[in-house]
């Protein structure tokens, strides 16, 4: 579904995204893993046309979106959930879910709204509270319900689980989960290894803005060394560029 190739993206004389590829499919969690500083949400950013890229393809079915602005490429099916959340605090839970409903459909907004919060009950609950007064792991249902507002075929997450308590990383990455199964493709930019690599179903790892090594995640789950063996080396590297 969606494949992305050769991706160069570069902050002035910095190359941060060198010949990245990467691909996700329907129902299925590629999780991106790498060092601090290794270009993933650069290349996620690029994907989505928030951050110009020097070169490659980003092809939607066979589509090509590089180029494309970024209210264009939300509307052919991409959304980002972009570190950190990004949600307004001091808007509603509702509020928060109507803004990203805003290339829907005026009409069908009731039923995707209804659609999030029958996926994430809580979110129904405290839909009239200020959506700075969550959870942290609640704000992240809110981020990802506020994606699926724009019914994505291709949600791109980066990094969802960052400072969460260790009792949420797990809830958070099987709604991940849940989401993959519905039928969207996810890319997943994740710092916890473990906890991504047992919901994930392919996985690329990414040093120095490039991809060092792509796999099975059944076969990664059963020697995880491997992983931490690689993404160990790929700090060091980054250490030494940085
Ligand atoms: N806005 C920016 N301006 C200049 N350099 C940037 C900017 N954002 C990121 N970089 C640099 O690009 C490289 C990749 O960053 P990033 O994509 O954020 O990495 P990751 O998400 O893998 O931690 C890093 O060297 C970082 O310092
Ligand atoms: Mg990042």
């Amino acid at each position: 579904m969606l494949d992305v190739a050769e991706l160069h993206v570069s902050y002035g004389p910095v190359h941060a995204v060198r010949g990245v590829s990467l691909a996700a499919e329907a129902k299925r969690i590629t999780l991106v893993l790498g060092a601090n500083g290794a270009g993933k949400s650069t290349s996620l950013r690029a994907i989505c046309g928030l951050q110009p890229a020097g070169g490659g393809s980003v092809r939607l079915d066979g589509v090509e979106l590089l180029g494309k602005r970024p209210h264009r490429i939300v509307r052919e099916g991409i959304s980002l959930v972009p570190e950190g959340r990004r949600i307004f605090a001091s808007l509603s839970v509702a509020e928060n879910l109507r803004i990203g409903g805003y290339t829907a459909v005026r009409s069908r907004v009731g039923a995707l709204t209804d659609e999030v919060y029958d996926r994430f009950p809580i979110l129904a609950q405290r839909r009239d509270m200020p959506a700075g007064l969550l959870s942290g792991g609640e704000q992240q249902m809110l981020a990802f319900g506020r994606a699926l507002m724009g019914e994505p075929r291709v949600m791109l997450l980066d990094e969802p689980s960052m400072g969460l308590a260790p009792g949420m990383v797990d809830t958070v990455l099987e709604s991940v989960r849940a989401i993959a199964d519905s039928g969207i493709a996810v890319l997943m930019v994740e710092q916890n290894v473990e906890a991504g690599l047992a919901v994930a179903d392919t996985v690329s790892i990414v040093a120095r803005g490039e991809v060092v090594r792509s796999g099975e995640a059944e076969q990664l789950r059963q020697d995880s060394s491997v992983v931490h063996a690689l993404l160990g080396e790929a700090a060091l590297a980054e250490e030494g560029t940085a």
